[in-house]
């Protein structure tokens, strides 16, 4: 059998990381400004974090949520605590798409209603109502088009209001990310997940924040839609919560109720996911990792808009993007191949940095020196 090839990769074996690093079957070192797309959040191979994995797999890896399984509740307590909704309910699952379309559903069963409000540049994912609020009409399958899926213009709140005045009470639930990941960096700004707040409660609608990319800390935030000061129904995470083990979540408001079999999946919230994500929190909180994110986030920016020619730095925190002009387009893969240095892109020309929260001040100046070499150098 072959791979299916659905993946444009690079010719690159990795086979071992430590903290911000990675090397390669050659021995090759690789700095890793990208997290493997967001996801290494307390860097690869943390010693607690193993440590954690390989007592709790040696003991028990998994059983199914058909028996009591206390890890899941300790990590709820956990995630209460760390993220400052303690009296939200948390739902276990594996991906950030499945969070997305528990998500979704669950705001359809609360309401009663059929309609997900999207946004222009979104993405949330693979899987069917995820795909379907994904503004990327390339990835969506004739059989995941659907009309409960509107899309507004992302950041415009008249149109948003127009748009409830009109179809408000057929309006199951609202879904933003809190920074578009996939779409470039854009920030959601305060007026507009602010309206987004205010339209939901005057139409009995949930806002849903994607914060698969932008959350789990990387901001500076737990949550990068607390920058609003406005909660959200339900908050989705994936990606850094399990440092690279597939584990995601939903955090869900205390006005909405759970029914038994309302929402299920067979691997989410195993033993040893939960361990996982438990390592993660440990981490984050034990390092202050939200803080040391802000922090290097400003000074990575601050660097970046000193380097002549890159334009439109943005972020928050650790998801940091900024314009590249036409003729420097192959900076990703110069820093890739010449300097070793990974980091993240989307279409056109725009880098995007989504590094370990406890990465230093000494890789930030390796990563700004290395853009600051190839800007200066002009391509023939
Ligand atoms: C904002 C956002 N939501 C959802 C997803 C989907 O997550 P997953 O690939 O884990 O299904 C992604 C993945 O990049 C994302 O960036």
């Amino acid at each position: 059998m072959k791979l299916f090839d659905v993946y444009p990769i690079n010719d690159i074996n990795i086979v071992k990381g430590e903290g911000a690093h990675v090397w390669d079957d050659n021995g090759k070192k690789y700095l890793d400004f990208y997290g493997g797309h967001a996801v290494i959040s307390i860097g690869h191979a943390h010693p607690h974090y193993v440590d954690r994995i390989t007592r709790q797999v040696s003991e028990i890896g998994f059983y199914s949520n058909s028996i009591r399984i206390p890890i899941q509740q300790q990590l709820a307590e956990k995630l209460g605590e760390v993220s400052g909704k303690k009296d939200y309910q948390l739902f276990l699952c594996n991906s950030g798409a499945e969070a997305n379309e528990n998500a979704m559903k669950l705001a359809s069963f609360h309401t009663g209603r059929k309609k997900i409000v999207a946004f222009s540049k979104s993405f949330h994912g693979r899987t069917s109502l995820a795909v379907a609020a994904t503004d990327n009409a390339i990835i969506v399958a004739p059989i995941n088009e659907t009309d409960n899926i509107v899309f507004v213009p992302f950041n415009d709140v008249a149109v948003l209001e127009q748009y409830f005045a009109h179809h408000g009470n057929e309006i199951a639930g609202v879904i933003t990310e809190g920074i578009q990941g996939v779409g470039g960096i854009n920030i959601a700004t305060v007026e507009f997940l602010t309206a987004i707040r205010n339209l939901c409660n005057t139409y009995g609608s949930l806002y849903i924040a994607d914060s698969v990319q932008c959350g789990y800390g990387r901001s500076g935030q737990f949550f990068s839609h607390a920058y609003a000061g406005v909660n959200a129904d339900i908050y989705t995470m994936a990606k850094g919560m399990g440092n690279g083990f597939p584990v995601a979540g939903i955090a869900i408001a205390p006005h909405i109720k759970p029914k038994h079999g309302m929402l299920g999946t067979t691997f989410g919230g195993n033993h040893l996911a939960c361990a996982a994500a438990m390592a993660v929190l440990e981490v984050m909180e034990q390092d202050g990792l939200m803080q040391h994110a802000s922090e290097m986030g400003t000074y990575i920016m601050e660097g970046l808009k000193q380097i002549a020619g890159l334009e439109n730095v943005r972020g928050r925190g650790l998801i940091i993007g900024f314009d590249v002009p036409e003729s420097h387009s192959h900076l990703k893969k110069e820093l890739l191949w010449k300097h070793r240095i990974f980091t993240g892109e989307a279409k056109p020309n725009v880098i995007r940095l989504l590094p370990a929260l406890n990465i230093t001040k000494t890789d930030a100046d390796i990563l700004l020196n290395a853009i600051k070499v190839e800007m200066l150098h002009v391509p023939a």
